[in-house]
């Protein structure tokens, strides 16, 4: 608790310079600094302790220059600049090979953030394919929860343990979520098409009907939009093309595509 109440103070110090920013700066407001800005020069505005680059700069991101775009498309390797790069739809296809469709599930580790504090959580998910959403089943009032409920941007990453160079599986998702409760018909949709509850009904040796309606009363049930999902999956190369592939939703939030 006492974090959390640590982290407000720091939210509204961070507020309050805001505001006072132009005080420092002659009335220009706070710049836009470049994610590679690693520190602050002499005569800085002065910065107390707590508080982070970005409670008061918003961070330019481009994404074109980092490693992993050179990975993906760049001059890399065997590949010249543009070679070896799937089509969408068959980076779509291996991402559901990879992850399962509908009643399948895959324990993801989800990473949600609030106040600049990132939180990784382990969790269940499905992939349905139709739409590419997530859907995981979550306990009412843990931390992540309440961590959506303030900001739906979310990533998740599923990965098989390293064990040697030329055998790398890892994918990773960013997007946005929202939560469901058991009175939305999506959750109900959901239930029924792609959340594997019929699993929880024979662990506990109950009638999935009953399944049912117990996560319906005692459950959210999240929904994550995927905006943007990276593979790196050695397997790829065996057919000719690159480990790193990324598939991306049309028109996802340009924010979204600068997370790497
Ligand atoms: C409390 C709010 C605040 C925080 C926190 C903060 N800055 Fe600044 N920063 C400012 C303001 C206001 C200016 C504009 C100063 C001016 O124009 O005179 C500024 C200016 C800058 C500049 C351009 C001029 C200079 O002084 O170098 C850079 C680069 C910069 N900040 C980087 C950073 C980095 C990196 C961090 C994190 C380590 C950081 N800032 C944290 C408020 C902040």
């Amino acid at each position: 608790m006492k974090i959390a109440k640590l982290s407000y103070a720091a939210a509204a110090a961070a507020a309050l310079l805001w505001l006072q920013a132009p005080a420092y700066g002659q009335g220009t407001p706070t710049p836009e600094i470049s994610a590679t800005s690693a520190g602050i020069s002499p005569d800085h505005p002065e910065v107390e302790a707590g508080l982070s680059c970005v409670d008061c700069h918003s961070v330019k991101l481009d994404a074109q220059t980092t490693a992993t775009k050179v990975w993906l498309s760049g001059n890399y390797l065997k590949y010249a600049a543009g070679e070896g790069i799937m089509g969408q739809e068959d980076v779509k296809k291996a991402i559901v090979e990879i992850i399962g469709g509908r009643k399948a599930k895959r324990t993801f580790v989800l990473g949600t953030c609030i106040n600049n504090t990132p939180l990784t959580t382990t969790a269940d998910f499905t992939l349905d394919p139709q739409t590419m959403t997530i859907y995981g089943m979550h306990e009412k009032g843990t931390t992540k929860l309440f961590h959506i409920q303030q900001n739906p941007r979310v990533s998740l990453n599923w990965h098989e343990e390293f064990k040697s160079w030329g055998k790398v599986l890892c994918v990773q998702v960013v997007g946005h979520a929202v939560l469901l409760d058991g009175n939305n018909p999506e959750f109900d949709k959901a239930l029924t098409e792609c959340v594997p509850y019929e699993e929880l009904a024979a662990a506990m040796k109950i009638e999935p009907e009953r399944a049912r309606s117990m996560v319906k009363a005692g459950m959210l049930m999240s929904k994550i939009t995927i905006d943007m999902v990276t593979v790196n999956n050695s397997a790829f190369e065996q057919k000719g093309f690159r480990k790193y592939q990324r598939w991306e939703r049309p028109g996802a939030p340009q924010q979204t595509k600068a997370q790497e």
